[in-house]
């Protein structure tokens, strides 16, 4: 072929990788600002690894890029590295670079099958990638060597132990890498930079807030949609499959976590989301379903009555749970910790109103049944990075939801709403979706009468 072909085969080629982009990227400029913050946080250069496709449970699966790697890049393919290097004197007297992303070569093969790829040769005609250098995969080890002739210390993602990966979470993405790293570069004083990387996903910019609220948006209209289709009779999958629907056909990727809808017994369940019950008149349903949108994940619950009236006790707790709720909500502002301790608690605010308020079959006091934290940060997971006790700031977008589970009477209810933390306190982003029950009662009666 000859060279003018060529590159017009290249620039189809990039036309048709850009078309296939499923995700909305945000700004280069995001991204880059975000490596830059970074190494001001670090004494050494940094390697990140994408994921390689293989993370997944079945081997066709959706290819999804590992959410660190994500935040600091925008790339969402496999098999890429980040070198992000400090400029320092030493590091600019040796020449260098600032930051290198390394790409696969392609694989004409594999795109027939998978689409097109960026590959390090389009560097020059992938300005998008917002990278001053973009080499080869192949020639990361060498770079690296070159990096810590200058710096002594390698900062990279430490494995999180967990049961399924090993105790030391080796067999995990993390812990294959950093196992790589030891026998590649045996002399360097490797460094986590999970906690970095946690500190800062955990205070959302301008346009992550966009993207956030975008997922938030749909996952509401999602909600609007159970509550407009519930009724005796359906099954918790046909809730789950109707929302799902809701939010795909709005542009969102995928659900961000299984999809909880638990009736009688289940609602109970914390995590249940086999979702296989046929729903009677009479039980209530706890629904928590969010969408994520761009790679942003919302998560939203709310408990309905299936006949779309709550009995008396359901109303009553249902009511326990609002009120702690509430008093959580109001009380956030910057400062303030969703840690179960401490005089800046917000958990031991709700805790400490659904203990004092009611009581079981026993006679006891209700605390025993809120058997989980209070909530926790959102962004590119669901239960997103970081230290999840840190004291609030501007910027942050985190869940408040607290429940109640009595399994004796069949009987949870959890509400689970999203606040963007402000200067002097929060802004409730979920404000637009039936909260108390005479809202969630009236918007189901009415959507029941046709008039919703
Ligand atoms: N949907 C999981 C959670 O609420 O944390
Ligand atoms: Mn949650
Ligand atoms: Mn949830």
């Amino acid at each position: 072929m000859k060279r003018k072909n060529l590159a017009l085969v290249a620039l189809l080629g990039l036309a048709a990788a850009l078309s296939m982009a499923a995700r909305e990227k945000e700004a280069r400029d995001e991204y880059a600002s975000r490596r830059a913050r970074l190494l001001e946080r670090v004494a050494g250069p940094v390697v990140l690894f994408a994921y390689g496709g293989q993370e997944n449970v079945f081997p066709e699966a959706t290819f999804w890029q590992e959410p660190n790697f994500y935040y600091l890049t925008g790339h969402d393919e496999p098999g890429a590295a980040l070198l992000l290097i400090p400029q320092t004197e030493a590091a600019q007297t040796a020449g260098l670079p600032k930051e290198i992303l390394f790409l696969p070569p392609r694989d004409l093969q594999r795109e027939r099958w998978d689409g097109p790829r960026a590959g390090p040769e389009e560097a020059e005609a992938r300005p998008q990638t917002g990278f001053e250098e973009v080499k080869p995969v192949s020639l990361l080890r060498s770079e690296l060597e070159r990096a810590l002739e200058v710096f002594p210390r390698l900062y990279t993602l430490f494995p999180l132990a967990k049961p399924e990966y090993g105790p030391e979470g080796e067999a995990s993405h993390a812990g294959r890498w950093l196992a790589w790293l030891r026998q590649a570069t045996p002399l360097a004083d490797f460094q986590d930079v999970r906690g970095s990387l946690g500190a800062l996903r955990q205070v959302k910019s301008k346009s992550e807030q966009e993207l956030l609220r975008v997922a938030i948006e749909r996952s509401l209209e999602a909600h609007r949609e159970a509550m407009r289709a519930l009724r005796p009779g359906l099954h918790e999958y046909e809730i789950a499959a109707l929302m799902e629907y809701s939010f795909a056909r709005a542009g969102c990727e995928r659900p961000g976590y299984g999809q909880i809808v638990g009736s009688g017994f289940n609602s109970t369940v914390l995590h249940y989301d086999s979702n296989r019950r046929q729903m009677p008149a009479g039980d209530v349903v706890v629904i928590d379903v969010g969408a994520e949108c761009n790679g942003y994940s919302a998560d939203i619950t709310r408990t309905l009555p299936v006949s779309g009236k709550f009995t008396a006790r359901q109303k009553e707790i249902y009511e326990i749970v609002l009120a702690a709720q509430n008093a959580a909500i109001a009380a956030v502002k910057p400062g303030m910790t969703m840690g179960r301790t401490g005089e800046n608690s917000l958990y031991r605010i709700a805790y400490d109103y659904i203990n004092t308020h009611g009581k079981d079959k026993q006679g006891e006091p209700l605390g025993k049944y809120f058997i989980h934290g209070l909530g926790h940060h959102i962004g590119l997971e669901v239960h997103d990075a970081g230290d999840g006790s840190r004291p609030l700031q501007p910027g942050m977008i985190l869940t408040i939801e607290p429940g109640i589970y009595i399994p004796e009477e069949n009987l949870g209810v959890r509400l689970e709403d999203i606040v963007l933390v402000t200067e002097t306190g929060a802004v409730l982003l979920t404000a637009s979706l039936p909260r108390t029950v005479e809202e969630v009662e009236r918007f189901m009666a009415e959507a029941r009468a046709g008039k919703k």
